[in-house]
């Protein structure tokens, strides 16, 4: 099932290390090929040879160790990991992560890694509720990291809480859960709209909005990650284009229009996340405008709405709006399900400081047709990208 699958596990010190090795032990029954990093408090728990003997590669204990191959071994490690899996962690190494300090195996490893990275924590509970920990953890998860939550019991201090590693067979369901949603968009065609347009006065000023893109490329990022094939249509954002990802840049409502009417045909699933201005000036001066004594009057006229004229002319695709609003958040959600024809809508309240086009985290509701409505929590915007297409494998 994890044939193939390069996993690379870092283990903390913890009492808990001794449920890894379990964990090891059955993700390699699986197929996946194990690298395992011991932090030196982990050595005090179980030996590196337990953990040599079960992922039958060697244990890596020590950034300086005598190397057994010529590489930098943090870093191979790191290009090497499809996933990275951190159990037990400890809320010293989630700190590490949370404010970029690399200094052992595991945490310079981490932080080199551009695979995904799944966090099992373990530890007292006032540790774990601690609020500097509780900040780091949804840090942690508005950088894209997902978590195995720890579960209640008796903990090995005595105390009774929220703290104990969670099983090694819901870590490794976990495991397993990532990469089967891995590539579920393979042979898909994925179209998404992202940030905002601008719509000219002049050559030098223009009316636009405060969308950053965020929200739209971390779509684009995990349609690709699924396995898709993307386009991205994007006004003007300070983002990198996301890598794999085909892209188109445009100015105006107008461009956008006329590229996405151009690719939808083709698309399986368009995803319009771009704030698009609903007006443009009904003339652009062709030289800069010189100010007078007077008021200005600037008259404006409509652009056409995109995401209605695809609703319109929709056939096989699925298609899916956003609502960013400020007020009477899930009644405008709705409506424009409606007028839009759309599969379903991502709704958010733009005044939450947690969910605003600026930020890494999102807040959303997800609103079907039938307006069956789904709240979630604070996320990453890559997790409300996750969500998105978790509710659209649903319609394929
Ligand atoms: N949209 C679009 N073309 C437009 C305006 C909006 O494709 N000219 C799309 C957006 O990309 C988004 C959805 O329609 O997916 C809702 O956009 P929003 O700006 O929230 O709503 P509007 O329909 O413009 O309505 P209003 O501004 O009155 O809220």
């Amino acid at each position: 099932m994890l044939k193939g699958k390069n996993i690379v596990i870092g283990v903390n010190g913890g009492i808990a290390v001794y449920k890894v090795v379990d964990v090891v032990s059955k993700l390699r029954k699986l197929g996946a090929n194990i690298d395992v990093i011991m932090s030196k408090a982990a050595q005090e728990f179980v030996t590196p040879l337990t953990f040599q003997t079960l992922s039958g590669n060697f244990v890596v204990t020590d950034m300086f160790e005598e190397p057994k191959s010529w590489d930098v071994k943090h870093i191979s490690l790191a290009d090497k990991a499809d996933l990275f899996l951190l159990a037990p962690a400890t809320a010293n190494i989630m700190a590490k992560m949370a404010h970029g300090i690399a200094d052992d195996m595991i945490s310079t490893t981490i932080m080199a890694t551009r695979g995904h990275i799944l966090i099992a924590p373990a530890m007292n509970v006032n540790m774990y509720e601690h609020p500097v920990t509780q900040e780091n953890v949804e840090k942690l998860k508005s950088f894209g990291c997902e978590f195995v939550d720890p579960v209640e019991g008796r903990l090995a201090c005595n105390y009774v809480g929220k703290g104990k590693l969670a099983s090694p067979d819901a870590i490794v369901d976990a495991v397993i859960d990532y990469f089967k949603k891995e590539k579920d968009l393979e042979g898909k065609k994925v179209l998404v709209t992202a940030g905002p347009t601008r719509e000219a006065i002049d050559p030098v000023r223009y009316l636009s909005n405060k969308s950053t893109g965020k929200m739209g490329y971390e779509i684009c990022k995990m349609a690709r990650d699924r396995g898709a094939h993307v386009t991205l249509v994007s006004g003007p954002t300070h983002l990198d284009k996301p890598d794999g990802v085909d892209y188109v840049g445009v100015d105006t409502a107008q461009e956008m229009y006329d590229e996405v009417m151009k690719k939808s045909e083709d698309a399986d699933i368009i995803i319009k996340a771009a704030a698009v201005s609903d007006y443009r000036p009904e003339s652009v001066f062709d030289r800069k405008m010189k100010k007078s004594e007077d008021d200005l009057s600037i008259k404006l006229v409509r652009n056409k709405d995109i995401l209605k004229n695809l609703g319109m002319n929709k056939k096989h695709q699925i298609l899916v709006g956003f609502a960013a609003e400020t007020n009477n958040v899930l009644e405008y959600a709705k409506e424009k399900i409606t007028t839009k024809n759309l599969d379903f809508i991502v709704a958010n309240d733009i005044t939450d400081k947690n969910a605003g086009f600026s930020g890494d985290t999102n807040v959303v509701t997800i609103i079907d047709k039938d307006f069956n409505c789904e709240s979630y929590g604070m996320m990453s915007k890559y997790e409300v990208a996750g969500k998105i297409f978790d509710k659209i494998a649903k319609l394929i």
